[in-house]
């Protein structure tokens, strides 16, 4: 396990001497069967796979869920030995912050919709945390999941803007039997709670089946069947649902080509997210 950046940029470099292309999975731990999923791509795409593991304060809000966020770092560990035991980037938070951090990194447009609104900063702390973790690790290429579709915008749009050189790679969304996108946040879900949440993945692919298969072209017809479909399941409040440019995330009126859909929803204090990538 390497926990000082020193390290793993020393690490990096005898992989990078021994002609090894590099991956790199940024995560926060808690692992679980999406990570895993990112883990496996990245070790079909590369000869040595690195997981960093940070629960990174910066991107949660005051009112976030950063002391509660699941820490189980044993479990980690034994997940990642089933998918052939990758190095192991684990810093604290002085290695990452020490004391007199004061750079942030902004990122515009792609930034300021959806999330941005709800979690004002939250895409600042994300974009400083990764652009440190590939300036510590130097990689190739780093691997993200749909799960997340704004945060893969915003990583994209930074290594876009600043030409940092680092390949970036999505992984499918990977999902519970019943559709559920799989969340570290999921524990938090009450038995009841649990099962009105197989609404969101319903909800998108209604959405799904109303533009492929009915031709539905109008964004707010989609919203409106979305809305009254997870109104209707009780017992939770809807921060948004958005119809938009799959890569400037501005929203559609009508659906002319590849879209993405995206929705954030609370059940109690739980917050969760989902996405579909649809095509026409
Ligand atoms: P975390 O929530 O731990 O997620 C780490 C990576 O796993 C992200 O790229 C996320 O999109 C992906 N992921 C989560 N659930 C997934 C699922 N069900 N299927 C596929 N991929 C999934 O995202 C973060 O951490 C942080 O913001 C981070 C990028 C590490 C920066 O701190």
């Amino acid at each position: 396990m390497l926990t000082t950046i020193a390290d793993l940029r020393s690490f990096v470099q005898s992989q990078r001497f021994a002609g090894k292309r590099i991956g790199l999975v940024p995560t926060m731990g808690a692992l679980h069967e999406g990570h895993l999923s990112l883990v496996r791509l990245a070790n079909e795409q590369c000869d040595s796979t690195i997981v960093s593991i940070f629960v990174n304060p910066t991107q949660f809000g005051p009112n976030e869920d950063f002391a509660q966020y699941p820490r189980t770092l044993e479990n980690d560990l034994q997940l990642l030995e089933t998918v052939g035991s990758p190095a192991v980037f684990v810093p604290d938070a002085k290695e990452m912050y020490p004391a007199g951090f004061e750079t942030s990194i902004s990122v515009g447009g792609v930034t300021e919709p959806f999330e941005g609104i709800v979690r004002p900063g939250h895409f600042n702390g994300v974009a400083t945390v990764v652009l440190k973790l590939f300036l510590a690790s130097q990689v190739d290429v780093a691997f993200f999941g749909q799960k997340d579709y704004q945060q893969l915008c915003v990583i994209k749009k930074m290594v876009a803007d600043l030409n940092v050189p680092v390949e970036i790679v999505m992984g499918k969304t990977v999902r519970e039997p019943d559709g559920l996108a799989m969340s570290s946040r999921n524990r938090y879900l009450s038995e009841s709670q649990r099962s009105q949440a197989v609404v969101l993945s319903q909800s998108l692919a209604v959405a799904e089946k109303m533009i492929v298969a009915e031709n539905v072209r109008s964004a707010e017809t989609i919203r409106q069947a979305m809305q009254n479909m997870l109104l209707s399941a009780g017992g939770l409040s809807i921060d948004y649902i958005a119809i938009a440019d799959p890569v400037t995330l501005r929203e559609l009126t009508e659906i002319g080509a590849d879209t993405v859909i995206l929705l954030a929803v609370r059940l109690g204090s739980t917050r969760l997210i989902d996405n579909v990538l649809v095509k026409i």
